[in-house]
């Protein structure tokens, strides 16, 4: 899809839909008042009858017989200074009718919004535009996307045009990023496996200079000492890979980039059966999206290829496929990780942190500023959080701190969770120098506990996305978060 930023006038504008909003008095924005003069008031006669709906965020579309746009999308806002969330709210709304047609130009910029300048409301139109046109379709016979094709912001006055263009480039690769993230993560696990994901990054290097990517496989990392990675990967037939991507776009010594990278880590449990501790069958198939958080570094490393900025960021992604077999780890069973503590496997579907434990402790060898992993890690995240918030833990908060206001700016909110001594006890083993899992209680703080051992030598937070990263039910599918917030978080350093 195309994004563009315009100072546009309405009444010459063509558009296939022009989207405008009318408050609680049916007052509208100063285009739409253009708009209505040049259409005979047609605008201002429909509102009057009362067709649009009072509920902020309701929408009623005109198809317009003459004039320059072919509709007007009416959205309805509200008097006054707007919240953001009320602004997301007419932004996602507009863009969920906005998707049918063919393009549409925005002028929700001209209402005003609390704390926010028109660059952040059209990085925001962008966004919720290009979330809105994307479909899975890459399983059906009858491949018919969203017919939206381009999508145009208003600038309310020249003086603001480069900021607004600004604001359309980083919500079009915050969209780009988490359709990426969203397509890995819809994709089956019999199409989308660790070997998939290793091609996908050797395409994605092949197309850029700035990126360069290296794979890891089962030898390779047994080389490295990997005993708690591997033994996740061992009741499987398909071979793990973790996979490393390298952005360097930062400042550069004779082509070598100087910076410290900011490492970002994935858990890519392209299927998670739970192993020999089997999950029951209910919404098991849902456990594809159990890469949900590598997805979130490939689309991340899309977005940076779209903007690229002048930062350094690493991207690993740790795939492997979780089964039982008669290779399979059992309960009971001890590993060696690549730091050199043992675990003793308690639960075998406790295995994303077995793969991200060794893959912490790699990447050290970036010499990074900062490490983020990304997890949809445990069910008891979503009983704590419901879907509305990604669990945050840090070792370190002001790196809390910024990832919470990153993803406040963006609409994709994560929630502070406490990493406190006086859980770490629970990982306690009688065997081995940790168990993999605590117990009953605060399931996802004892699970953020036990990546935080493997840590310790740099500032570090995990995000767990277990609720955040996609939608069960009738709207079943990958969301793409929490990339827009790593994107915010990384474009604000
Ligand atoms: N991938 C799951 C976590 C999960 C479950 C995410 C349901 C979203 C919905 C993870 O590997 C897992 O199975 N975790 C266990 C941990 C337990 C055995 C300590 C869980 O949450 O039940
Ligand atoms: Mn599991
Ligand atoms: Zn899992």
């Amino acid at each position: 899809m195309q994004f563009s930023a315009k100072v546009s006038d309405i009444s010459k504008q063509r558009s296939a839909c022009a989207i405008i909003s009318a408050d609680a008095k049916n007052r509208l924005s100063s285009s739409g008042a253009a708009l209505d003069k040049a259409t005979g008031e047609i605008i201002g006669k429909v509102l009057k009858r009362g067709d649009l709906g009072s509920k902020l965020g309701s929408t009623l579309t005109l198809n317009l017989v003459e004039g320059p746009a072919e509709r007007v999308l009416l959205v309805r806002s509200d008097e006054g200074v707007l919240s953001q969330a009320d602004f997301r709210k007419l932004a996602k709304a507009s863009a969920n009718v906005a998707k049918g047609f063919k393009d549409a130009t925005s002028y929700l910029t001209e209402l005003e919004v609390a704390d926010a300048d028109s660059a952040w409301q059209a990085q925001q139109l962008v966004l919720a535009a290009g979330l809105a046109a994307y479909k899975f379709t890459r399983c059906l016979s009858d491949a018919k996307g969203n017919p939206l094709a381009k999508f145009t912001v208003h600038a309310p006055d020249s003086k603001q045009l480069k900021a607004v263009q600004r604001g359309v480039d980083i919500g079009a690769a915050q969209a780009l990023g988490s359709n990426v993230a969203r397509e890995l993560g819809n994709l089956p696990g019999n199409i989308c496996n660790p070997t998939y994901l290793a091609a996908e990054a050797r395409t994605l290097a092949k197309k850029h200079a700035t990126l360069t990517t290296t794979v890891l496989d089962d030898k390779k990392m047994a080389s490295l000492g990997m005993g708690a990675f591997l033994s996740v990967a061992k009741g499987s037939d398909e071979p793990p890979a973790l996979i490393a991507m390298h952005y360097q776009g930062g400042k550069s010594k004779g082509g070598k980039a100087t910076d410290k990278p900011v490492v970002l880590v994935g858990k890519g449990i392209t299927f998670d059966s739970g192993g020999i501790s089997i999950k029951p069958g209910l919404q098991m198939d849902e456990m594809k999206f159990d890469m949900c958080g590598a997805a979130s570094v490939f689309g991340v490393m899309h977005a940076l290829l779209e903007l690229q900025p002048a930062i350094n960021v690493v991207g690993l992604v740790a795939a492997a496929e979780n089964m039982p077999s008669g290779r399979a780890s059992k309960p009971g069973d001890i590993v060696t990780s690549m730091s050199g503590k043992t675990i003793e496997i308690l639960n075998t579907d406790a295995e994303g942190r077995l793969v991200l434990c060794d893959t912490l402790t790699y990447a050290a060898k970036f010499k990074p500023s900062i490490v983020i992993d990304v997890a949809t890690l445990t069910g008891a995240c979503v009983i704590a959080l419901g879907n509305h918030a990604t669990g945050l833990y840090a070792n370190d908060d002001e790196l809390a701190k910024e990832l919470l206001a990153a993803g406040e700016r963006t609409g994709d909110r994560a929630w502070h969770m406490p990493l406190w001594d006086e859980y770490q006890s629970s990982l306690d083993s009688n065997f081995a120098d940790l168990q993999n899992i605590g117990g009953r209680e605060a399931g996802s703080v004892t699970a953020a506990c036990f990546l935080s051992r493997f840590a310790e030598d740099y500032t570090w937070a995990h995000l767990d996305i277990a609720g955040s990263a996609w939608n069960s039910g009738a709207n079943k599918g990958a969301t793409g978060r929490p990339v827009p917030l790593l994107m915010e978080y990384l474009l604000g350093k």
